[in-house]
């Protein structure tokens, strides 16, 4: 069966009240036959949600507690994001595996967190700049698949992104070639785990400067499904394009 590609926004630490007129925007105009994920910060998450519902978009969370509740200051659970009307939470970007000392086991009781709640679970991967120098970018992929997605990955519970640090917020993005080898590599590494058949309908998005002018080259890449995008998500002008490319 074909994947449905994706065209999932991270807002990252952006967005207050006033940006629920983007996100109107957005749903008014994603009218093609991409799946659209919107991530705001969780203090919008409810809103978002409310907003969104019965609308083709979705709306996520960008990071989960693995517990479904507690004495956890600050954080919140995946409980609390469906309750909040979310359907999907990021796990394991690189950016909380920088800030917040994440590491694979981390990310993974996250992404199971995620699923005991219902979400589907948005699993980042990906080599810093050094890593790639080093000619690693494989190496350090795979061990984050391998170490941050869960035993019992599906279709449905599952997207997996791949975000080069240091393509992030930079302007710069690997070649449609250094993008395809990730991507197929991913593909064959979690057909070798979980079969070809729960492999092949996995959604794989490319994360890293996807912008207007680039998105239509690397949605067509192979093995790419859609992408995760950052500061392009933040704006419907900028965003309504990239969700066209993805359908
Ligand atoms: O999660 C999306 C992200 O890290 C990419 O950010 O701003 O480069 O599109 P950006």
């Amino acid at each position: 069966m074909p994947r449905v590609k994706i065209a999932a926004g991270n807002w990252k630490m952006n967005g207050l009240g006033a940006s629920t007129a983007e996100l109107d925007a957005m749903i008014a105009g994603a009218t093609g036959s991409a799946e659209v994920v919107i991530c705001p910060p969780a203090t919008l998450l409810a809103s978002f949600a409310a907003r969104a519902a019965e609308t083709g978009v979705k709306i996520g969370a960008q990071d989960c507690h693995p517990a479904a509740s507690g004495a956890h200051t600050g954080d919140i659970s995946a409980e609390m994001i469906g309750d909040a009307g979310g359907s999907h939470v990021i796990v394991g970007h690189s950016e909380r595996r920088a800030d917040h000392a994440e590491d694979d086991a981390t990310v993974r009781a996250k992404a199971e967190a995620a699923w005991r709640a219902g979400l589907v679970a948005i699993i980042c991967v990906g080599e810093t700049e050094s890593q790639r120098d080093a000619g690693d970018t494989l190496g350090i992929v795979g061990r984050q698949l391998r170490g941050s997605v869960p035993a019992g990955a599906t279709a449905a519970n599952t997207v997996i992104a791949y975000e080069p640090v240091w393509a992030i917020g930079t302007g710069r993005t690997p070649t449609l070639a250094e993008i395809a080898e990730v991507h197929d590599f991913m593909r064959a590494d979690l057909a070798n785990r979980f079969g070809t058949e729960a492999a092949d309908g996995i959604r794989l998005l490319y994360g890293g400067s996807v912008k207007p002018g680039n998105a239509a080259e690397i949605f067509a890449v192979s093995n790419v499904d859609g992408g995760l995008v950052g500061g392009a998500s933040l704006k419907a002008s900028d965003f309504l394009p990239i969700i066209a490319a993805a359908s």
